[in-house]
């Protein structure tokens, strides 16, 4: 169901203390922000997209999964969540999606804290592959066979390097880490994990090439039967937001405060988002957008500004590539009007 709800809420200190989370006040922290001075002109800009391309027609929703075929196609939420914890939200941002390909980013944090960057690298690899995301002869041709962690043979691969005594402990390990990085608890969407899981031969098909390869660190189906539990997570915009966030502001989450992920492993992250973060668009999400971001065929998109904040959408109809078509058009009006692009000067206030 959408509603029209055309009005913009900053969502201060009170949400999260409510919640539970450590008190931030608005007072001391909106000097620190950057984005804080210009709250209005991000609101005015971001309504500005939501009125724009409300209307967007394009796309259609991912229906390789039976599930994702029915979810409301004109659902449409935009959230941003600074560094400093202000929260702005509009439109359809309570209703809970599945984060698909975006968990793969956490996985892949999750990977680093327990193995390091070089070793992840070394049995995933960190190259885009040019190839759609779901693409067999990519796991064929390319040298490393797993290409990079966001590529579903690279995502399945990195799931199976999460330690864990048996597949419970692994899966409540990746829950857990994606929760401390929203802040708050998540749980999966039982109906999109089973829809996916009786339609994922294709997943099936890539662990066991992997296996070829030996490519894959853990029994084969069981990473797939985990990888899709991690993409049946259910986050709403504003927790995505906040996920992105925790990226922005070095690995702390800025509500709770907690260091989830090390601030030395973020440049990794961010690194790999930009290269493979929109699959076969990361070239023209680069050039057009300059952010890192990720998808994922549940209809979200979050992009990262370093040092400053996330900025969540959510609207399930997709193009080509498997990433949603309105979500990319609001963040790249909203990044070129506030100048966000990290390849412009005008990022860091070169004008
Ligand atoms: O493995 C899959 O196909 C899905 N669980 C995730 C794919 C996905 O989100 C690609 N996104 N743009």
């Amino acid at each position: 169901m959408l509603r029209n709800r055309f009005q913009i809420t900053m969502i201060l200190a009170a949400t999260m203390m409510a919640a539970g989370f450590m008190p931030v006040t608005a007072s001391a922290q909106a000097s620190r922000s950057p984005v804080a001075p210009r709250r209005e002109l991000v609101e005015s800009v971001v309504r500005e997209a939501y009125d724009k391309f409300k209307g967007e027609t394009n796309g259609k929703n991912a229906d390789y999964i039976p599930y994702l075929a029915q979810v409301d196609s004109k659902l449409f939420g935009i959230a941003i969540v600074t560094a400093d914890n202000q929260v702005l939200t509009l439109g359809d941002v309570n209703y809970s999606f599945s984060i698909q390909s975006i968990s793969k980013v956490f996985t892949l944090a999750l990977a680093l804290e327990e193995l390091g960057p070089d070793k992840v690298f070394q049995r995933i690899g960190s190259e885009p592959t040019g190839r759609p995301f779901n693409s067999v002869p990519a796991v064929v041709d390319m040298p490393t066979h797993s290409g990079n962690p966001l590529v579903n043979a690279g995502a399945i691969a990195t799931m199976s390097l999460i330690s864990g005594k048996d597949a419970n402990e692994k899966w409540n390990k990746i829950l857990a880490f994606y929760s401390k990085a929203a802040g708050e608890r998540l749980t999966l969407i039982e109906e999109v994990y089973k829809s996916e899981a009786a339609t994922n031969a294709g997943n099936k098909a890539l662990s066991m090439l992997l296996a070829k390869y030996d490519r894959i660190y853990a029994d084969p189906f069981e990473s797939v039967d985990i990888y899709t539990k991690q993409c049946s997570v259910g986050v709403n915009a504003s927790q995505l937001a906040r996920m992105g966030a925790t990226l922005a502001n070095n690995g702390i989450n800025p509500a709770t405060r907690e260091q989830v992920i090390k601030r030395e492993h973020v440049p990794y992250l961010l690194a790999t988002m930009t290269m493979a973060g929109l699959y076969d668009s990361s070239g023209y999400w680069a050039w057009h957008v300059g952010l890192p971001a990720k998808s994922g065929v549940g209809g979200g998109i979050v992009a990262i500004v370093p040092g400053k904040g996330a900025i969540a959408v959510f609207a399930p109809p997709l193009d080509e590539a498997g990433n949603s078509v309105k979500a990319q058009k609001v963040i790249e009006y909203v990044a070129n009007k506030l100048d966000f692009n990290l390849y412009s000067p005008a990022s860091v206030g070169l004008k």
